[in-house]
């Protein structure tokens, strides 16, 4: 298998050179929070398979919904057509999500529901005489996703850098000062279609918390400045900060929110942009007026993806799944505090069942963080780093036995590597 995988397969943020050189592994198949290689060895999903799995894997619910989906039909387009899993799903999306967001446009992943939030506020602003509004606000170390667009609002420079030549510009501020982000608002508000924020913590920077009312501030002072908000949501949603939506935490009602990642419980590719009856309407009109959102994806509400949502949906009030994630962050708010035990260890940030544990007193060319995760492969996980920062993402319902697994093998694998 690995051999053919060197031979054929060009890996997402790999150095393929490194990877050609070393032994890699093979996943064959999964069981509630655990990932077995074609070896047959059998390890703890850390980061749930990048972030995604909620219920851990082969959910016999989820597996069953997506069972009977296909003996209906696997695929049918959502333009001009409905479709039945699309319909219930986005009825039940509507019920959950912050007030006030009632319309669901669907994509693939949360880069694409990131492309689309940002022209839809674009165009929205356009087709209601706003037509100066054409910038966006974004935070300095932002991530939002890979394709061009939502690398023009991203802010981690090792990512992004590199493309500035074909990048729109965007207006960027530091995350959790809204003194700096009134400065900017006040001088620019009419040339300013919206923000867009990752909710309480900037994932893919290295868990970088914001300070508690940070979001709220936002919200004030985009409504104050009749700027639209875009809440990104594809790594904090459905309950991984303990709550379904991060939003939630300081009961805030965005213009626009993203959601990916976890909303099929993170079985297959389904992304969903939710907006305002007020931003919805600013695109009705006659045909011939060209007012429609034309921005479509072939797999859009795609039948199977929309059937596994709606189990997972399901399965969060069969399981009472966040009363489970209450516990578990509370497990963790104490057991984390042992990392600091190690000496290397200069920061432990938690949000929910998002952990950051940050390194210090390394070089990038030291890969300390990827060094520590393939310890860990030995001892019986499968992380991934963000540079020298260590993440836990575990599948929601992950038991207090696997919860504690996790955690030893984490600290076992530090120490060894920081201590050798
Ligand atoms: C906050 C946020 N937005 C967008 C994305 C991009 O999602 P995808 O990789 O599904 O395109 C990510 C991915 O990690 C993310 O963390």
């Amino acid at each position: 298998m690995i051999d053919k995988d060197k031979r054929h397969l060009w890996h997402p943020f790999t150095q393929m050179q490194d990877w050609l050189r070393n032994d890699q592994l093979v996943i064959e198949r999964g069981d509630g929070s655990y990932l077995y290689d074609t070896d047959g060895n059998k390890y703890i999903d850390g980061v749930s398979s990048l972030w995604v799995t909620v219920h851990g894997h082969r959910n016999k619910i989820i597996n069953k919904a997506i069972k009977a989906q296909l003996d209906k039909v696997a695929h049918s387009t959502l333009l001009g057509l409905g479709n039945v899993p699309s319909i219930e799903l986005a009825k039940e999306l509507v019920k959950i999500v912050p007030k006030g967001l009632s319309k669901v446009f669907y994509s693939d992943d949360g880069s694409t529901a990131v492309e689309i939030a940002l022209k839809i506020a674009f165009q929205s602003q356009q087709q209601t005489g706003q037509r100066k509004k054409t910038k966006f606000i974004t935070l300095k170390n932002a991530y939002h996703g890979d394709t061009i667009g939502s690398v023009s609002v991203g802010g981690i420079d090792l990512f992004h850098k590199l493309y500035r030549p074909l990048l729109f510009k965007s207006i960027k501020v530091p995350a959790g000062d809204p003194k700096a982000l009134e400065a900017v608002l006040k001088k620019r508000h009419h040339e300013i279609a919206a923000m867009i924020v990752e909710p309480l913590v900037q994932a893919a920077a290295g868990m970088l918390l914001q300070p508690k009312g940070y979001l709220k501030a936002v919200r004030r002072l985009c409504t104050k400045y009749n700027v639209l908000l875009i809440v990104d949501e594809v790594a904090t949603g459905f309950g991984r900060t303990g709550k379904m939506f991060a939003c939630e935490h300081e009961g805030v009602s965005p213009d626009l929110m993203c959601v990916a990642k976890g909303l099929t419980g993170g079985y297959l590719p389904v992304a969903a942009t939710l907006t305002t009856e007020k931003i919805y309407k600013a695109f009705l009109g006659r045909p011939e007026e060209n007012k429609a959102f034309f921005h479509g994806h072939t797999f859009t509400g795609n039948p199977l993806g929309c059937a596994a949502a709606l189990a997972s949906l399901q399965l969060f009030k069969q399981d009472k799944l966040l009363n489970k994630v209450g516990r578990s962050i509370k497990f963790l708010e104490t057991a984390l505090l042992d990392l600091y035990k190690l000496e290397r260890v200069v920061e432990v940030r938690q949000l929910g069942l998002m952990v950051g544990i940050e390194l210090g007193g390394y070089s990038a060319a030291e890969r300390i963080g990827h060094r520590v995760i393939l310890e860990a492969r030995k001892r019986g996980a499968i992380l991934r780093p963000l540079g020298d920062v260590i993440v836990l993402m575990p599948p929601l319902n992950i038991k207090r036995a696997e919860l504690e697994k996790l955690l030893r093998v984490t600290y076992d694998s530090i120490r060894a590597v920081t201590e050798r």
